[in-house]
């Protein structure tokens, strides 16, 4: 770990690649781009390096990580994944991609180097498994022979980091280095998907919509609903979706959601407010500072550029963010839950 910021190294460099996995070989930590959002990467079979995780993110430990692999044949040795299954098709169907199955965890290998330890899944009897489609991201993963356990690369409960900067801001003296592969293509974290006997739960809307999931397998899912516990929950809160707490993605400055701009009668008129939306923007006498997520309603482009909008708006020392509401539907649902979320104190 270290004492000031972390280097911040061109991501599309072969030399940069080569460091960062030196440093994961030696049980370091590193910011690693993905097209969701930035992780913070380390070993996932390494418990002590995972240990340097939930420490530098003031991660409570029943918040189970996701391991991240470079390819769908190497999630085999880890985990319960039947071919030709209905949760295999979705992998086929999404990965590389924003998708993270929750998958039974395989039974306890002899070696040491198969098995997922129980701090990464908090102990339970899955485990969370992506393959990123980022391309820093994956050659990176090819780079290492064990799998990445990253959660995003923010202070638990603060704002995922779109851009490395942001790494840099959130856990520049925690990470050893960070890669720059430029601004998170998609911007949202994946889309949790817990696969049961019989059936499919969301855990975490995300950047792939339900609607395409549910083409993909040709059923409904069901999306669970995130606890209300604000900035955590108990121990024994934790199955099955530990990491939904409803406080999370949320800026330090108190922030409202709004459906319509009626609403704004509500507020105080001396305060300042900063208003972040799409399309026609309402306007206001209160209103300081303005962020236009996508002037032509692209749900797409709006998800790419929120966090690092709620980032320059929370850094305005405004009194309020008024967040308007978005169409709930496609990414727009993923959108609107991290609004929602971010309106928790
Ligand atoms: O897009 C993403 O998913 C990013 C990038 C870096 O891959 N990662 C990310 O990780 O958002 P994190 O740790 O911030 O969120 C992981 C979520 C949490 O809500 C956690 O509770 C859930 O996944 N999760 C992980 N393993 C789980 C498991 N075995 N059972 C239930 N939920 C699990
Ligand atoms: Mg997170």
């Amino acid at each position: 770990m270290n004492e000031q910021s972390a280097p911040i190294l061109p991501g599309d460099d072969p030399a940069s690649i080569e460091r960062a996995a030196e440093v994961l070989r030696g049980g370091g930590l590193v910011g690693m781009p993905t097209e969701t959002v930035y992780g913070l990467a380390t070993n996932a079979v390494d418990p002590a390096a995972v240990a340097k995780v939930f420490e530098a993110k003031q991660r409570p430990s029943f918040d189970p990580l996701i391991v991240h692999f470079n390819s769908l044949e190497r999630v085999f040795g880890y985990a319960e994944l039947e071919v030709g299954s209905k949760a295999y098709l979705l992998a086929e169907a999404f990965w590389p991609g924003p998708l993270t199955l929750v998958l039974p965890r395989k039974p306890e290998s002899a070696m040491a180097e198969l098995n997922i330890p129980d701090i990464v899944t908090s102990g339970l009897d899955t485990v969370g498994i992506r393959v990123p489609m980022h391309p820093v991201a994956l050659a990176l993963l090819n780079k290492v022979d064990f799998p990445l356990a990253a959660p995003s690369a923010n202070r638990f409960g603060s704002i995922s980091p779109t851009r490395a900067e942001h790494v840099a801001v959130e856990l520049g003296d925690k990470v050893d280095l960070i890669l720059d592969g430029g601004p998170c293509e998609r911007g949202l974290e994946s889309t949790v998907v817990r696969v049961l006997q019989d059936r499919f739960e969301v855990l975490r809307l995300g950047a792939l919509s339900v609607s395409m999931i549910e083409q993909a397998l040709g059923e409904s899912v069901e999306v669970m609903p995130p606890t209300s516990s604000p900035g955590g929950c108990p121990a024994e809160q934790a199955k099955p979706s530990p990491g939904m707490s409803a406080r999370h993605y949320a800026p330090g400055t108190p922030m409202e959601l709004f459906d319509t701009p009626m609403q704004f009668a509500s507020i105080d008129s001396d305060s300042r407010i900063g208003v972040i939306g799409i399309g026609i923007l309402p306007k206001h006498a209160c209103v300081a500072a303005e962020r236009n997520l996508s002037p032509t309603e692209n749900l797409a482009e709006a998800a790419a550029g929120l966090f690092q909008a709620l980032r320059e708006l929370d850094a305005m020392g405004l009194d309020l963010i008024v967040a308007m509401k978005v169409p709930d539907e496609g990414i727009g649902k993923a959108i609107n839950d991290r609004l929602r979320r971010g309106c928790v104190r």
